[in-house]
């Protein structure tokens, strides 16, 4: 049977975050607690995550999904690279081969037929009918990330099993289908947007932080909250120390930025994301090139120079460990829920 969000006991679901954040042990802890966790698939080799997937089948029984990137849109001129290359003399550190490569997906969707996770999400575009009849037959729920009516009425149509439905106001990437023209939308209208196209079952993704906004994206027609800046700060995620200092803080703004990685994604605004606001749309050539750069800032605790991914409600992010913190929040959802449905009874 393929797997349905009715079967989870909590309607949350931990955002996949590739580059660091994302664990074995957060997605254990989360799948432990009720929802779902996800492994994110992205940035590694196949072989990697198939370890991963492995790692977490003996750490908990419950469902889980896994996350792929789908394949890139095609190269950009490398002139426009060189030239992005050339604005990076002044930073810190070598710089990287620029290349332009599909992050080993043919052998990553090859790994989810053979191993069968019960949910394999996209983002950064949609796969195309095959590839989605496929995982079906394996037995792979398949979602899609959109950030458009458009994008849902396509993934729709490829046989989609559930959109994830993702606001501006999220971390990380926008998982437009094509990062020329990302989708800007708030996730409340959205989601109002996305449900008027299509029956599918919705998860709603950005600026989820409390259990509060649970229960809004719930009342507003979602099946389930996807949760990443939310997760950040719990030990289990592998966010660098001064990434989490910066998100207790709670002082900067964020952005959306192409700096690092020549996508669009939303950061803590910093040094590195201020100086190189011209960057090209050039995934995964930018990503490639910058990665020795973020890799030695890293190392040398430098977060002005490191992708400091965070959604628009990041101060809000708790430290807690990831169960007790689902748990809770699910326990917040519920009793805003309560609430609500008073307020709006009928007047006798
Ligand atoms: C650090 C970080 C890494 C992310 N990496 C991925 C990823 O690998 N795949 C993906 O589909 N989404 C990724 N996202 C986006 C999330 O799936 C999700 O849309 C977002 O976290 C929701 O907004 P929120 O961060 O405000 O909760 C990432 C987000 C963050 C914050």
């Amino acid at each position: 049977m393929t797997f349905s969000l009715a079967d989870l006991a909590l309607p949350i679901v931990q955002a996949p975050m590739a580059g660091g954040p994302s664990t074995v042990e957060l997605a254990a802890a989360v799948c432990e607690a009720g929802g779902l966790g996800m492994v994110a698939g992205a940035g590694l080799s196949a072989q990697r995550l198939g370890e991963e997937i492995v790692l977490l089948r003996a750490a908990t029984t419950a469902p889980f999904g896994v996350n792929l990137f789908s394949a890139p849109s095609p190269a950009v001129a490398p002139e426009v690279v060189e030239h992005y290359a050339a604005s990076l003399a002044g930073e810190e550190g070598p710089l990287g081969e620029p290349r332009h490569d599909d992050d080993e997906l043919h052998e990553k969707l090859a790994l989810m037929v053979e191993l069968r996770p019960p949910v394999v999400s996209f983002t950064f575009g949609c796969p195309h009918e095959p590839t989605v009849d496929r995982l079906r037959a394996s037995g792979c729920a398949v979602w899609v990330t959109v950030t458009t009516p458009r994008e849902a009425v396509y993934a729709a149509g490829v046989g989609a099993d559930a959109l994830i439905v993702q606001g501006v106001e999220a971390g990380g990437h926008r998982g437009s289908f094509d990062d020329v023209e990302p989708g800007d939308i708030g996730l409340l209208a959205l989601l109002q947007l996305v449900a008027a196209r299509t029956d599918l079952p919705l998860i709603a993704a950005g600026g989820i932080v409390t259990g509060r906004a649970i229960a809004g994206v719930l009342a507003a027609g979602a099946s389930a909250a996807q949760l990443g800046t939310a997760l950040m700060r719990t030990p289990e995620a592998g966010t660098p120390a001064e990434h989490r200092e910066l998100m207790a803080e709670g002082m900067r703004p964020t952005g959306l930025t192409r700096a690092y990685s020549g996508r669009t994604a939303r950061g803590i605004v910093n040094r590195f994301q201020q100086s190189h606001a011209d960057a090209p749309s050039a995934y995964p050539q930018v990503n490639h090139l910058t990665a020795p750069l973020r890799a030695a800032a890293r190392a040398a605790g430098d977060a002005e120079a490191f992708n400091l991914w965070a959604g628009q409600a990041y101060p809000l992010a708790s430290d807690r460990p990831a169960g007790e913190l689902v748990t809770e929040l699910a326990n917040e959802a519920r009793e805003r829920l309560s609430e609500v449905a008073k307020m709006v009874e009928k007047p006798r």
